[in-house]
């Protein structure tokens, strides 16, 4: 199997955190190019050091790391320290990084690996608001065509909103941003609430990454006993939801993971709504399809892949 180029588009956030452990952990299926971080769960200063932490816990110091976009494209910033702590990384206590930040707008490096790239050899993995990559499709139109297939987490349909009771948060953060990256054309393979709200840290999962004893096992679980706090206290769930890893994990074990090929459409004008993904799950209407919207997970899968790939690191 050759591996898949991407770019993980970020605003760790520690369930980002463990997304991009998993793909530095996953070298036969996935060569990471680079990582561009984005302003969404903190502000921007702590996404750009939020990732470079995890890259020096990994071990990965060579990964290029750019900071992108500090604001949504038309709105003020949203942020989410009620769930992450006011670092984003709250849990483990981690050094500062020593690696820099390659040089360059992270948006230039998206247009730049795009367009010296064959067409169809790039895929995007936004985890965060889709402030950058947006705005690389605004800046240059050109690398819409080029991208072979964008994996995101965001969204949600049945189990609706969770930072509005309309809206999931990476959406809501920055609507403006995707609406262009839905209705670019690009092929979509959307993780949603509706798939990552099955795949729950509960404690035993949590133990057997505690269990594996290692410095990126010991950090995972904490981040983990720090994050879960919010979503046991308001959906009375057994564990933290991890989102951002589903989108890695699709990479890795598509067959995890099923979903329906529907039109999804994103809700820019309404305050009430603002942010809501119109998934046209029972396909009422005649919009044409632009996304693979996920329904379900084998969560026992994905937990095994996720632990024994962290036991790599
Ligand atoms: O709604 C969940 C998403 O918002 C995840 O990507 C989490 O990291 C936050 O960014
Ligand atoms: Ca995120």
């Amino acid at each position: 199997m050759t591996s898949r180029k991407i770019i993980i588009d970020t605003d760790p956030g520690q369930d980002d955190a463990v997304a991009i452990l998993l793909a530095l952990a996953s070298p036969e299926e996935v060569e990471l190019l680079g990582i561009t971080c984005v302003a969404g769960n903190v502000p921007l200063s702590y996404t750009t050091k939020n990732a470079r932490i995890i890259c020096e816990l990994a071990g990965k110091t060579d990964v290029l790391v750019y900071a992108g976009c500090d604001a949504p494209l038309a709105r003020k910033l949203v942020t989410a320290e009620h769930v992450h702590g006011r670092t984003g990384l709250d849990g483990p206590d981690l050094p500062d990084p020593h690696m820099p930040l390659a040089e360059g707008h992270a948006v230039d490096f998206l247009i730049e690996t795009l367009r010296s790239h064959p067409a169809g050899s790039v895929t995007l993995c936004p985890i965060g608001p889709l402030t950058n990559i947006a705005t690389a499709f605004k800046k240059a139109p050109d690398i819409i065509e080029k991208v072979q297939e964008i994996v995101l987490m965001g969204g949600a349909y049945f189990q609706v909103g969770n930072i509005t009771p309309a809206a999931e948060f990476n959406i809501y953060v920055d609507p403006e941003a995707a609406g262009i990256v839905f209705a670019a054309g690009v092929p979509i393979v959307v993780m949603p609430l509706d798939v990552t709200h099955q795949v729950l840290v509960t404690r035993a999962r949590n133990d057997a990454i505690r269990g594996l004893g290692t410095p990126v096992g010991t950090a995972v679980a904490q981040m983990t006993d720090f994050f879960e706090r919010y979503d046991r206290e308001k959906y009375g769930s057994d564990g933290a939801p991890l989102h951002d890893p589903c989108v890695i994990a699709y990479l890795i074990r598509p067959e995890l993971f099923s979903g329906r090929h529907i039109n999804v459409e994103i809700e820019t004008a309404s305050e009430l709504t603002l942010g809501m993904t119109v998934a046209d799950w029972w396909r009422v209407t005649d919009r044409p399809a632009n996304a693979t919207f996920m329904g379900s997970v084998d969560a026992d899968g994905f937990f095994d892949l996720l632990t024994e790939r962290l036991a790599r690191l």
